[in-house]
């Protein structure tokens, strides 16, 4: 197993013009989720829409309580907002999928209980052993795994890279709108793998890909016999080699295992990162107009009818300002410590010249590194031609750069699944944020890393890890209402 090149792995599933040359290797298809025999718990409908009255990005002083609570959190976070007739891709919820597939599934676990979120029937299904109890009561945390198993086999390695990065939306939008209806929650990705993989039910070969919990649900201190903790850890031994020699994208995630801690130390009563409130919504910006309900709902990565093509108007510069400062505060409070860093190509951004700029959460405001228009060269670095995606009319590329050597060296293997799920994270906060705006923001992995590792000036070691292309509608769409 350790000959295993994690580096080399690396390298790869960040070139997919390398991925795709190669051939198609079919691959075992995705486990199935293993529902107990219990039965289903059906999420109330007909609820009022709380957070239609919290404006973005403020938040609730206290949670709701209960299913209702569970309900809005899960639906508002991780359910089906629309459906676009004239989209290729359908449906959205309120995080990005690479072609709506959303190979990302969440859970509601209770130390050994575990439910899943079946958005599709509105329901929690028990799933594992679980046979009764309340997945409202204390203690409750959110899962978010990922099934790379749900995308096509084309996509080799990046199966890998797509799958934890919309993870990392999902995570970024349940902790989001945890926050917003006040609950007390964290995001905790130094967890027990083989410990959340019993609670549901998995097998080791099974190919999850456990990506974060967020939680406690419940505002009171939570009673430590409810967490994954309590079970015991290492309960799942790891696959053997067969099994992984068959799949470089397991073999990869599985070598992030070992480096985990059990969930059980994590007391959120001590827990220095910042809180749902008044303090964690200031440092994210004023009130906008938009409520959470609406910004949810609104949330896209650009409409397109076959090709794509943004709206040539200038950018209010508070969506550019919004957006970085929800990206400061997600990085700050769940994702620091992996050097995460931001390039800009800027144009037609109200009081802001163009040109390409310098961007990290630590540092302060946009550094300027060259003047000028540069998303003719983001453009030249996609893999799709102008006539299917014009990225010159868009007004902000934000390039996301991680450095996987050194992420491998500090953090092990979970540093690289780290780096995915926080460029994931990062990105839907600057999407939310504008999405409040009336704007949109397009993540993508389809382009060269090199060229663009050119562009943003890239230091030895780093990687653009992702591209967001932020801009405004052209058009305007039928959108057909799915939210429950
Ligand atoms: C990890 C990830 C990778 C993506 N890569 C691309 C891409 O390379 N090119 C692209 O046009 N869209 C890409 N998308 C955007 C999806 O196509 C888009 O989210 C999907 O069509 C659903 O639309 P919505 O976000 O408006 O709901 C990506 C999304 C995610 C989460």
């Amino acid at each position: 197993m350790t000959a295993f090149d994690l580096e080399a792995f690396a390298r790869l599933q960040a070139r997919p013009s390398e991925i795709f040359r190669r051939p198609v290797r079919p691959l075992p298809p995705p486990p199935p989720i293993r529902y107990s025999a219990a039965p289903c718990v059906p999420l109330p409908i007909g609820r009022p829409r709380t957070l239609a009255a919290v404006r973005y990005p403020r938040a609730r002083p206290a949670a709701p309580t209960g299913l209702d609570g569970l309900a809005d959190l899960l639906t508002s976070a991780l359910g089906f907002q629309r459906y676009e007739p004239a989209n290729n891709y359908n449906a959205h919820r309120a995080y990005p999928s690479a072609q709506s597939l959303f190979p990302v599934e969440a859970f509601v676990v209770r130390g050994p209980r575990a439910w899943h979120y079946d958005a599709a029937r509105h329901a929690l299904r028990p799933v594992g052993e679980t046979a009764d109890g309340d997945p409202a009561g204390a203690g409750a945390m959110i899962a978010v795994l990922g099934r790379p198993g749900q995308l096509p086999d084309y996509y080799r390695e990046l199966r890998w890279a797509l799958t934890l990065c919309e993870a990392g939306h999902a995570v970024q939008a349940t902790a989001a709108v945890a926050q917003a209806l006040g609950y007390a929650a964290g995001v905790h990705t130094d967890f027990d793998d083989a410990a959340l993989l019993s609670a549901i039910g998995a097998g080791p070969a099974d190919g999850w890909l456990p990506a974060a919990l967020i939680g406690p649900l419940s505002t009171p201190p939570a009673d430590s016999s409810t967490r994954i903790g309590s079970a015991p850890s290492g309960g799942v031994p790891l696959p053997d080699d067969t099994v992984l020699a068959e799949d470089p994208v397991l073999h990869a995630d599985r070598l992030a295992w070992p480096a985990s801690h059990s969930l059980g130390s994590d007391d959120p009563g001590s827990d220095p990162r910042p809180k749902a409130g008044s303090d964690a919504a200031s440092e994210m910006g004023d009130e906008t107009g938009a409520s959470w309900d609406h910004v949810l709902f609104t949330r896209s990565a650009g409409h397109s009818r076959g090709g794509f093509t943004a709206s040539p108007a200038t950018l209010p510069r508070q969506a550019l300002t919004s957006a970085l400062a929800a990206c400061r505060h997600a990085a700050r409070q769940d994702w620091s410590g992996l050097g995460v860093r931001l390039c800009l190509a800027v144009e037609r951004v109200e009081a802001l010249a163009d040109g390409l700029y310098a961007w990290s959460p630590e540092a302060g405001d946009l550094t300027l590194l060259a003047p000028g228009a540069h998303l003719g060269a983001v453009q030249s670095a996609y893999l799709y031609p102008s006539t299917v995606m014009r990225v010159d009319t868009c007004n902000v590329a934000i390039m996301f750069l991680a450095d996987y050597p050194s992420l491998i060296g500090s953090h092990g293997a979970r540093g690289l699944r780290l780096s995915q799920l926080a460029v994931g994270a990062l990105a839907q906060a600057a999407g939310l944020a504008m999405a409040a705006h009336g704007a949109f923001l397009r993540p993508a992995r389809s382009f060269d890393p090199d060229r663009l590792g050119e562009l943003a000036d890239a230091k030895d070691g780093e990687t653009v890890a992702y591209l967001a292309l932020c801009g405004q509608a052209r058009l305007d769409d039928l959108l057909l209402d799915l939210r429950v």
